[in-house]
């Protein structure tokens, strides 16, 4: 196991009504003068925006509104929301939504209080140092940016899709009700729970030896979602199993799982340039990006692959041929995902073979290689761009 620092600060209210909380919350982290953000309707329709206000009154907080974040969220929006912060003296920015707008609230909440662009964060050109308080009431289970020191938003002029971490945006508190969750199409409850298991897997697959502890941490998140999957597919109410998907989306992001291990996050780097370019859901295109990788990188580590079909996926292990025990994982994976409804190649996801060129270039690793499992370099990420372009079950 490698060496590590651990500070997750977060503080969580999880279960039926702690939108209610709201108010008090904000109050505890010091806020009085909130930017409420939050996307195109879901919590409008919903009610939750409605809640969510009242308990603000009630804890004698004063807030602005900033609705309309984009899935993929983009970079217009924030500038906006950083005029707004500065001309309203927002002292607390409370994120109503899912990812995007987590995303967003904590790239306005970085943009507020720097003088540059705050694209700077984003392309690498400054480290975040400090944000406004950041927190969020969370309607679906993916991101794992309600635990998390990430945020990814899309520039709006080149459609690049880059991501920036810091401790100063992990969110001071999120409110974490399943029941938030039951209104999801069932197509982006999948959507999540693949991110969610993308997660689990980025630092699955590890070249560290010797990680017992977060091995079985890890196949534990990945049992429950193979699991708990179904049980929401086929019953958006069952509050039970949201409740394990939820926890689950957290746990999987918030780096519990991941400590004192080198984790790989290739397959989020290709995906984010199909989000980026189509437009189309984050976890979708893991679905078909992430078997298309493993199959990829699968002989750098065979027997890592055949631990995760033999645990997680309860493959027959083949000991003359462990390469066939690993396939039948990523086959495994690849056929729980299209039974969630995902999509699994790029005719499914709306994509197409001849960008692939555009999208290695827009990757941008130049003549460099990436990655902690395998470096990879540009001609690896066409190759594995093109086996997701055909891959079938
Ligand atoms: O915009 P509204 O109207 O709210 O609708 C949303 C949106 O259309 C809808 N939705 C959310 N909760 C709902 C609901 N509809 C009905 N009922 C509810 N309870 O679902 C759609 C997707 O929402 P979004 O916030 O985009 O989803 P998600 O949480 O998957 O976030 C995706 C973004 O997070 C980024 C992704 O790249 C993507 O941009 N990521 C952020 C990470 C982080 N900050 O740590 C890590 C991830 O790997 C990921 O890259
Ligand atoms: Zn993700």
């Amino acid at each position: 196991m490698l060496d590590f620092t651990f500070y997750s600060p977060t503080k969580f209210a999880f279960g039926r009504d702690t939108e209610k909380q709201a108010g008090t919350l904000v109050r505890e982290f010091g806020g009085s003068n909130v930017l409420i953000h939050y996307g195109g309707g879901s919590v409008v329709r919903s009610g939750l925006l409605d809640r969510v206000k009242s308990s603000l009154d009630e804890a004698g907080v004063r807030y602005t509104e900033l609705g309309g974040v984009h899935p993929n969220p983009l970079s217009d929006l924030v500038y906006e929301g950083i005029d707004i912060c500065r001309k309203e003296n927002i002292d607390f920015i409370l994120a109503v939504g899912g990812g995007s707008a987590i995303d967003s609230a904590k790239a306005i909440a970085l943009g507020t209080l720097y003088d540059g662009d705050f694209w700077d964060f984003y392309s690498g050109a400054a480290a975040p140092q400090k944000a406004l308080p950041v927190g969020t009431v969370l309607t679906i289970a993916a991101a794992g940016s309600e635990g998390s020191g990430d945020s990814v938003i899309t520039n709006k002029t080149t459609m690049e899709k880059r991501g920036a971490g810091g401790e100063c945006i992990r969110p001071k508190f999120s409110i974490l009700n399943p029941a938030l969750t039951q209104t999801l199409p069932a197509y982006q409850t999948a959507c999540g729970v693949t991110d969610i298991m993308a997660h689990v897997f980025e630092r699955y697959i590890t070249n560290t030896t010797d990680v017992e502890i977060t091995d079985r941490l890890c196949e534990a998140v990945l049992i429950t979602m193979k699991n708990e999957a179904p049980k929401v597919i086929a019953d958006p109410n069952d509050y039970e199993a949201r409740a394990n998907i939820m926890w689950a989306g957290m746990v999987a992001h918030n780096n519990i799982v991941g400590v004192g291990r080198a984790q790989d996050w290739n397959s989020h780097g290709i995906e984010h340039e199909l989000s980026g370019l189509y437009d189309c859901a984050h976890g979708a295109g893991l679905a078909v990006i992430m078997p298309a990788w493993m199959t990829f990188v699968m002989n750098h580590n065979v027997m890592r692959f055949a631990q995760a079909a033999v645990r997680i996926w309860g493959c027959d292990m083949d000991f003359t041929y462990p390469e066939r025990t690993a396939l039948a994982g990523i086959k495994a994976f690849r056929t729980f995902l299209h039974n969630i409804g995902m999509p699994i190649n790029f005719a499914e996801l709306g994509a197409k073979e001849e960008d692939i060129p555009a999208l290695v270039e827009k990757f941008g690793i130049g003549d460099g290689k990436t990655g902690g499992f395998v470096q990879l370099d540009k001609n690896d990420i066409a190759e594995i761009y093109r086996i997701a372009a055909h891959a079938e079950l």
